[in-house]
């Protein structure tokens, strides 16, 4: 891991990287298969070793992207695999996980996560991620796209104070989780992943943050990223399949905001001055 990588604590105690690879749309075309395991190799040379997947990406096929960048140095990386909420039963759940463990040929998930919230009662899911922990099938669990009223119910459960990480949908255009969720997690300890952190590519091409940009000699996408990670105990994953799009977001690790750029951004996209539904993608 290069030194100036950053980490943050999950209530566990283990320090993971505050950035990492998400994968989503990988595994669709396997003309692109090749760079995209490139891109996922490269971005671990570079210290970018968390790397997010779901078993709903391809139907498994980002998974098995993974597993060949991961191929041979699997001790090198936290790995964070989603159980979609129709599979999140007492019998789904160890089933699905089945399922991902072979497509990642690996024996263990660091950090399995329900990827949204269902109608399966939480009691039997958070009891499935419990049982697969006995088992050395997870090391950890969390939940994505769960907002404070929802995380609320899942910490008064038994066993729901377990809960590692909650992945959610945050980035410069979509702030409103500043309101309540972020400072609900920060105040327990519980980090947010932040999915879509340049806004699916939207923010790579936007004017104000180049002008902020300018400041660094960098690259709007790469502020973008560094605000992100700039918020006390969030990780951003940003999906790059481009080798040069990976070496621009590593490099985003080095730029030092200023409070300058920070009252600038607040300018560009305010943040959020009442509650507002925690959005999906
Ligand atoms: N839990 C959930 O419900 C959920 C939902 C959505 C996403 N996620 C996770 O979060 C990850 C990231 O989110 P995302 O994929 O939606 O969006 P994103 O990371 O904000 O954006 C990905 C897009 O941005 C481009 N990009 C990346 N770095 C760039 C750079 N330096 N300059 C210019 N363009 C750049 C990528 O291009 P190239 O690929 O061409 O390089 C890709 O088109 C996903 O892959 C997935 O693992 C989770």
């Amino acid at each position: 891991m290069p030194s100036t990588i950053r980490t943050t604590t999950l209530p566990s105690g283990e320090a993971v990287p505050v950035l990492g690879q998400g994968t989503w749309k990988m595994g669709e075309d396997f003309s692109r298969h090749a760079d995209e395991v490139d891109a996922l190799k490269l971005g671990l040379d570079l210290g970018m070793t968390l790397i997010d997947t779901a078993e709903m990406y391809a139907s498994g096929g980002a998974e098995e992207v993974v597993a060949d960048a991961i191929a041979g140095r699997r001790d090198e990386v936290f790995l964070v695999s989603k159980v979609l909420p129709s599979n999140a039963s007492r019998a789904g759940v160890p089933a699905a996980c089945d399922k991902s463990l072979r497509h990642l040929r690996t024996d263990r998930i660091d950090l399995y996560l329900l990827h949204w919230p269902g109608s399966v009662p939480l009691t039997e899911t958070v009891e499935a991620f419990e049982a697969l922990k006995k088992a050395g099938k997870i090391r950890h669990w969390g939940v994505s796209n769960f907002d404070t009223h929802e995380m609320e119910e899942l910490v008064s459960l038994p066993g729901g104070g377990n809960v590692q990480s909650n992945q959610i949908l945050y980035n410069l255009s979509q702030r409103g989780p500043e309101f309540d969720l972020a400072p609900w997690s920060r105040q327990r300890g519980i980090p947010l992943m932040a999915y879509s952190p340049v806004d699916q590519g939207i923010l790579a091409r936007n004017a104000k943050l180049e002008a902020i940009a300018a400041r660094h000699d960098a690259r709007p996408a790469q502020l973008a990223l560094a605000w992100v990670m700039a918020q006390d105990g969030v990780i951003a994953i940003p999906k790059a399949s481009k080798q040069e799009h990976i070496r621009q977001n590593a490099a985003a690790l080095d730029i030092k905001l200023t409070p300058e750029d920070l009252a600038d951004f607040d300018r560009a996209f305010p943040p959020p001055t009442r509650k507002r539904g925690l959005q999906m993608i």
